[in-house]
């Protein structure tokens, strides 16, 4: 069965059951579109979906949960997955590559401690195949870096990039990762100082280098904005607005590169965060996550004027 399903509408998996999916990531693998998103509904904290389609979605694992195996890696990682005092830490933003070297699946995620937002750190975890049981590594500031809203970017050349925000989110950093994606191994930028920009998703097209991005308002969408370089350690231009105020209630996850019958379409990817603007409704003891969980995703397709990339609302 295929089911379309309008823009900012919960989606819902094969099984008829709400996809906890969210600040996700997709990865094409063997045949099927893997999604990868946050679920924080009890012990999980990342889902995979998988889908031939792109409309209906298998549940394939949660991924990633506070139960994980271990693994410590080379470079020095904290390997907590859970506090003392039962308190789930925070996975945000999981986002997977292939590694054609090791011939492993490697999730990189943001990482916070469940008690403050003050630990700022990347957390990697890597499977043998795109829906097992991943096996995590750990988290760590880099090159000593607060590192926050995240994402990543492979190149044609086979280069992979880790992108995320740094000094309290003020500024935007890009970094080359090691051949096996299990670390940075160089930091080649540093974007927009001060202007507080999250939630980055990068594409290319025609050779140039398209990063999306949002403000920092929490939850709540604010204008999106877009710059463009000639090569990904080079100039940024200044940011221009993407989308309407709200980027059609929405912020970036990812941009996923589709060949449509030898056209090349980027869609965009937001996610819709529900949430409780005015705290108008409490939650009378209910379920803490009441409101995330109602969130969902908008996509639309990008278009170009010359170089300037937009999207116009779409149900
Ligand atoms: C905005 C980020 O983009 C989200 O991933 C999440 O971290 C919220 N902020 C939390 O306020």
């Amino acid at each position: 069965m295929t089911r379309f399903q309008p823009n900012g509408v919960l989606w819902k998996d094969t099984e008829g059951n709400e996809m906890q999916c969210h600040g996700g990531h997709l990865l094409f693998a063997d045949g099927y579109y893997y999604l990868y998103g946050e679920n924080r509904i009890g012990e999980n904290y990342v889902s995979c979906y998988r889908s031939r389609d792109l409309y209906n979605w298998e549940f394939r694992n949660n991924v990633l949960t506070t139960g994980s195996a271990t693994e410590k890696i080379r470079q020095r990682t904290d390997l907590k997955l859970k506090n003392e005092d039962g308190r789930k830490v925070n996975i945000e933003r999981p986002k997977v590559l292939y590694c054609e070297e090791t011939g492993k699946y490697v999730m990189w995620m943001h990482y916070e401690n469940g008690h403050d937002y003050l630990d700022a750190r990347i957390a990697i975890a890597s499977s043998d195949t795109p829906d097992g049981d991943f096996v995590y590594h750990g988290s760590f500031n880099p090159y000593g870096y607060m590192s926050r809203d995240c994402t990543l970017f492979r190149d044609d050349d086979g280069r992979a990039y880790f992108i995320s925000t740094a000094r309290d989110n003020a500024d935007l950093h890009i970094y080359l990762l090691t051949e096996d994606l299990m670390n940075v191994k160089k930091h080649v930028n540093t974007l927009f100082q001060g202007e507080y920009r999250e939630a980055p998703a990068m594409f290319k097209k025609d050779g140039k280098y398209y990063l999306l991005s949002s403000f920092c308002t929490g939850w709540a969408p604010n204008q999106g904005k877009w710059s463009v370089a000639d090569t990904i350690d080079g100039l940024f231009t200044e940011l221009q607005d993407f989308g309407d105020e709200t980027t059609y209630r929405s912020q970036p996850t990812f941009v996923f590169t589709l060949d449509v019958e030898g056209r090349t379409e980027y869609i965009y990817f937001g996610d819709r965060w529900c949430y409780n603007p005015d705290r108008s409704v409490t939650l009378q003891g209910k379920d803490p996550l009441y409101f995330y969980k109602q969130s969902s995703y908008v996509l639309l397709p990008i278009r170009f004027e010359g170089e300037r990339p937009y999207i116009e609302w779409q149900e």
